[in-house]
């Protein structure tokens, strides 16, 4: 295997304490040996083993590729008019997700792989090197597992979210409709899913069909993961500690037992800023979790209704302005904490055994991922040890 050193790292950020200083394990003047598609060595430059290439970072920063834990990609069409609307006053409702279900069962299969590799090379651009996808804009078996097929061609951190919304064809009969989830959809969609996801709200799934939801997938051998406490107070929080969900996504209405109950447990809270943001909703009080000793990721929640972005680098600005969060905290809960969202140890972090992930700023530290908002800071992104962006 050909091994690399990247030289001339201005800062690096490893997520390992052992290795570097504060929460981000920052190292400046830094190097990092990749062999293959592995990190085999981090430090300072000065110390850095010989290998068989050498790369100049010229100074930048370098940062593991985000980990984006939370986005729905396998869709049709837009919502610009429902966005238009919200900002001239209107309200977003839940309701919004038959809109897309409606475009996204008339589109084949070509034209929906075709929209999540372009919202993926997006993403990729802005230095998100992993990440998880949902169905959830299909709601009848064939287009629920169409869409988990398609996410698996670009993803292994696949969701099946059959639960996004009461489909409008069991408008009357809502246990029907969670029957089927539970049932034949379950099982024609959980051969091409890792996670199991419902949308716990008023107006989408209370508690208890939440729960009979993810426990169903669990014993299909799903993982649960939950879209909790996001237009309104609920269950959902609670629900995730007690099935041992690996993240509670949103949590932007949190009771104090609900931030309680995830510091007790293991369930990540993942804050998603661009929801609030494209829906002008209160923000989530990450100085509260992060307080509370609670694990906090940052994602995107990328959908063509609640939050049409697919950058990262947005979310942490708007995380660092407007919810409590230092810039350290920001870049590790998009990074680590996003891996920890998706209970994995190999990404989210550049120190040895590490995939070589690597996104690379036009910047002498991640701080300016915050301090310059909307400014294109990522120069070039590795996956696996190549070069792809
Ligand atoms: O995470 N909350 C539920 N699902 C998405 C919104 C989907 C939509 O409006 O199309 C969310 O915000
Ligand atoms: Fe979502």
């Amino acid at each position: 295997m050909t091994t690399t050193v990247i030289t001339h790292i201005g800062s690096l950020v490893t997520n390992d304490p052992a290795v570097g200083e504060g929460l981000l394990g920052l190292v400046e003047d830094a190097a990092l040996v990749l062999d293959g598609d592995r990190v085999a060595w981090a430090g300072p430059a000065a110390q850095a083993p010989a290998a068989d290439r050498r790369v100049d970072a010229g100074g930048r920063a370098v940062l593991p590729g985000f980990v984006d834990s939370h986005s729905h990609l396998v869709f049709a069409g837009d919502r610009t008019a429902e966005f238009d609307a919200r900002m001239s006053g209107q309200p977003y409702r839940a309701g919004g997700i038959r809109t897309t279900v409606a475009a996204t069962r008339a589109a084949t299969d070509a034209e929906l792989s075709a929209n999540v590799a372009r919202y993926l090379r997006e993403a990729l651009r802005q230095g998100t090197t992993t990440f998880e996808t949902k169905s959830g804009y299909g709601l009848t078996v064939e287009d629920e597992a169409r869409a988990l097929r398609i996410a698996a061609e670009h993803t292994d951190e696949v969701t099946y979210l059959g639960a996004h919304i009461v489909s409008p064809d069991f408008a009357d009969d809502p246990a029907a409709y969670v029957d089927l989830v539970t049932g034949a959809m379950l099982d024609a969609c959980a051969p091409h899913a890792r996670w199991v996801d419902v949308f716990c709200e008023k107006g989408a799934f209370d508690g208890d069909q939440a729960r009979a939801i993810l426990t169903a997938g669990k014993a299909k051998g799903l993982l649960p993961r939950i879209h909790a406490n996001q237009l309104s107070y609920g269950p959902g929080v609670q629900l995730a500690v007690e099935l041992d969900a690996a993240s509670a996504d949103h949590c932007t209405h949190l009771t104090d037992a609900d931030v309680d109950a995830l510091a007790s447990g293991n369930t990540v809270a993942t804050l998603l800023p661009g929801a609030e943001f494209s829906t002008r909703a209160q923000w989530p009080d990450a100085r509260r979790l992060l307080d509370a000793g609670v694990t906090v990721a940052l994602s995107t929640d990328c959908n063509p209704g609640s939050s049409f972005t697919s950058s990262v680098p947005f979310c942490i600005a708007l995380a660092v302005r407007d919810m409590g969060m230092t810039p350290d905290e920001a870049v590790w809960s998009a990074t680590a904490g996003g891996a920890a969202a998706l209970r994995r140890t190999d990404v989210g972090r550049l120190s040895a055994g590490a995939r070589a992930d690597l996104a690379f700023l036009d910047a002498p530290s991640p701080v300016h991922l915050a301090y310059r908002p909307g400014v294109p800071l990522v120069s070039e992104v590795w996956r696996a040890g190549v070069r792809v962006a």
